[in-house]
């Protein structure tokens, strides 16, 4: 599904990611970690082409990412589901709204917006809160919200980084099981984290990256 050959990435001259081969199989649920700088949100980054490598090729599904011209960046992201902090919930617009925007702006008519929006509102468990401006969500439900405005369009790919950095324990548990069942249900799921306990005993690939390259892989 996403494959990586001999990526890498500098900032100003400074390595980030050198010489990084992966493969993530379709319907894997796969976690990032290293340490702080090692690269892990540049990697998500590079997988949507936000950042472009120096060297290598990315494909993801049937783009070859790393040779999109800019005018085709948008059919690629219309298929990742992209969850990442600096995306922020519209503070001025309803949890229904917020999701809904996603399918708007990719040109979707109101009644079958109206279903998709709702069918994924139920699905992480907050139809009943469609109504409310974000300030009204506790933190897991907003965390929430923003899974939910990540897959309404049904994307092959989801992407995520740190999703549970601001939440408790029992929050960020609800939130990797919401992950494990996207995944279950065949969505490629890729997740960048610091923290171990969400990976621990979850019986799914991890790549550790450090020092530029991933440094070790083993199953949580
Ligand atoms: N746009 C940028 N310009 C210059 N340097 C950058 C840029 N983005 C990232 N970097 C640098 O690249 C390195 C890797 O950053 P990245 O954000 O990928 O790390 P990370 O593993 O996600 O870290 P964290 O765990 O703190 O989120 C860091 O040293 C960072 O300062
Ligand atoms: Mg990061």
């Amino acid at each position: 599904m996403i494959l990586f050959s001999g990526i890498t990435k500098s900032y100003a001259k400074k390595p980030v990611l050198d010489s990084i081969s992966l493969i993530i199989k379709e319907g894997e649920l796969l976690f990032i970690t290293g340490p702080s700088g090692a690269g892990k949100t540049t990697l998500l980054k590079l997988i949507y082409c936000s950042e472009r490598p120096d060297k290598g090729h990315i494909t993801v599904a049937d783009w070859e990412v790393s040779k999109l011209k800019q005018g085709e960046i948008p059919e690629l992201r219309r298929n990742i589901g992209i969850i990442f902090q600096d995306f922020k919930l519209l503070p001025n617009r309803t949890v229904f709204d917020n999701v809904a925007l996603a399918l708007s702006i990719h040109g979707m008519n109101p009644g079958k917006t109206r279903h998709y929006v709702n069918e994924i509102l139920e699905e992480v468990k907050l139809l009943d809160k469609a109504n409310l401006f974000p300030q009204f969500l506790s933190g897991g439900e907003q965390q929430r919200v923003v899974i939910a405005r990540a897959m309404v369009s049904k994307p092959v790919v989801l992407l995520a980084d740190e999703p549970t950095g601001d939440l408790d324990v029992e929050n960020a548990k609800a939130i990797m099981e919401l992950f494990s069942k996207i995944n279950r249900k065949g969505t490629t799921v890729v997740i960048a984290t610091h923290d171990e306990n969400l990976f621990r005993g979850s019986g799914h690939r991890v790549i550790f990256i450090n020092d530029h390259y991933i440094e070790k892989e083993y199953v949580g």
